[in-house]
């Protein structure tokens, strides 16, 4: 193995993540596990220099404090104890010096952690994992599945598939795109189904926003499993977990880390084995981890897009219309965007096509054409947001270029609502 590695063991303390990140801006790997890991998996765990015990308030499960067993404090490796409840803070300051201390000078640590050496790290515990056996990956064209694709394509490559479901609701240019990337440029196994008229009839005349997001889930996981079933002989489900995700669902027991279970809801019992190469990287690090293989900046920097796709940014019940002209209006307000210097910049932005007409003059005549709705906004946790300060001329070009371009489109709309009292998202 090409790092070393300090080992954080949760005993129930919210401050893992940041610790993790303090080491590792060290330039040390980290990872975090329950507190009554075995010898067994303690052994599998390459390059272990050293064992943080991170206390905190949640230590006491059903009554009982709980601690490391045996297999940490009989390990030989060194340790070093946290405890947060009730000690006096200390400095930040002397926090670092400690922390440095121990990482350094105790276990003679070597900041060695850098995208390269994750990467030949992962590739080869992914072979030791998957040894010559099969392997299925849901491919969204999503930042994280992307970049697991790219890090099993170079583990494992043939013995990899990949499954895109196109299900009508992405981006204008997305399926192609991860055609073109994962099949053309990777040269991986890629099965891409179209399931675009599954979708829309499913969803034909469905105007609840909660329904239409269970019924595209559901639809997702149904297309999947029929694919999956016609292949033969697959042993291992691959998922792009990231830490965050472990994180949400809970790390204050470690009963809850344990029982995780990703993402995109697959269910159980598909009777898979599951590969998570990212599950310990923070988002920053899987779109760094991406670029190393060699991912399209547009695929690794993408801003966040809902599971459910344009499915709740065509408001209401979907018509192929309206969902053609979000796509068609979306791709225009992306290219100005990128044209001005503002694709980094701003958080997520996105049109949102209502189900509602108004009267307008197109060729002369009146008529009754619908209107588009530019939202663009910028967050740090998606808790709240704040508008864009759109400059004025460009939102005026913007919309001559949607009503000009976009069939059946007379109106354009900028939402100036701050999250709260509106959501990102209009439904
Ligand atoms: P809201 O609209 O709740 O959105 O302010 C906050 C963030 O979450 C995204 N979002 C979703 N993501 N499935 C997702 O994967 C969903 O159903 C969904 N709804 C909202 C939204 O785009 C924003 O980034």
């Amino acid at each position: 193995m090409k790092q070393d590695m300090i080992l954080i063991l949760d005993l129930g303390s919210e401050a893992n993540p940041r610790l993790a990140r303090e080491i590792r801006a060290m330039g040390v790997y980290t990872e975090i596990h329950p507190h009554d890991i075995s010898a067994e998996e303690l052994e599998a765990l390459p390059g272990v220099k050293g064992i943080i015990l991170n206390g905190g308030p949640n230590r006491v499960v059903d009554g009982v404090e709980i601690d490391a067993g045996p297999a940490v404090y009989g390990s030989g490796i060194p340790l070093l104890c946290i405890e947060h409840s009730g000690a006096p803070a200390l400095s930040e300051d002397t926090r670092e010096q400690t922390l440095r201390s121990f990482v350094f000078d105790t276990c003679r640590a070597e900041a060695n952690w850098n995208m390269d050496n994750f990467i030949s790290d992962q590739v080869e515990l992914i072979r030791r994992q998957v040894g010559t056996k099969k392997v299925l990956l849901a491919l969204s064209g999503g930042v994280d599945s992307s970049v697991v694709a790219a890090l099993l394509i170079r583990a494992i490559g043939k013995q990899l598939t990949c499954v895109h479901v196109n299900h009508g609701l992405l981006r204008k240019g997305e399926p192609e795109q991860v055609v073109q990337v994962f099949r053309h440029e990777m040269d991986a196994n890629l099965i891409y189904v179209d399931a675009v008229d599954r979708f829309l009839n499913k969803l034909s005349g469905v105007s609840d926003p909660e329904r239409k997001r269970k019924i595209i889930g559901t639809e997702f996981i149904r297309v999947f499993e029929e694919e999956s079933r016609k292949l033969e002989g697959i042993d291992f489900l691959a998922q792009g977990t990231i830490y965050p995700d472990i994180i949400e669902s809970g790390t204050k027991t470690v009963k809850a880390v344990k029982s995780h279970h990703n993402v995109g809801g697959l269910p159980e019992d598909l009777g898979f084995q599951l590969v998570e190469p990212l599950k310990m990287l923070f988002k920053d690090e899987v779109r760094a981890c991406g670029k190393a293989l060699g991912l399209p900046d547009s695929m690794v920097y993408r801003q966040p897009f809902p599971g459910p796709g344009l499915g709740v940014r065509c408001l209401g019940a979907i018509t192929r219309d309206r969902l053609e002209a979000v796509r068609e209006s979306d791709a225009i307000l992306r290219e100005e965007f990128a044209k001005n210097g503002l694709e980094g910049k701003v958080w997520q932005y996105f049109t949102a096509i209502p189900d509602l007409k108004s009267v307008g003059v197109r060729d002369g005549r009146r008529a009754d054409e619908w209107c588009v709705i530019i939202r663009a906004v910028n967050t740090v946790d998606a808790m709240t947001a704040t508008v864009e300060n759109v400059p004025f001329d460009l939102l005026q070009h913007i919309t001559a270029r949607i009503t000009a371009e976009v069939q059946g489109v007379n109106r354009v709309l900028f939402d100036l609502t701050p999250k709260p009292s509106g959501t990102i998202e209009w439904e």
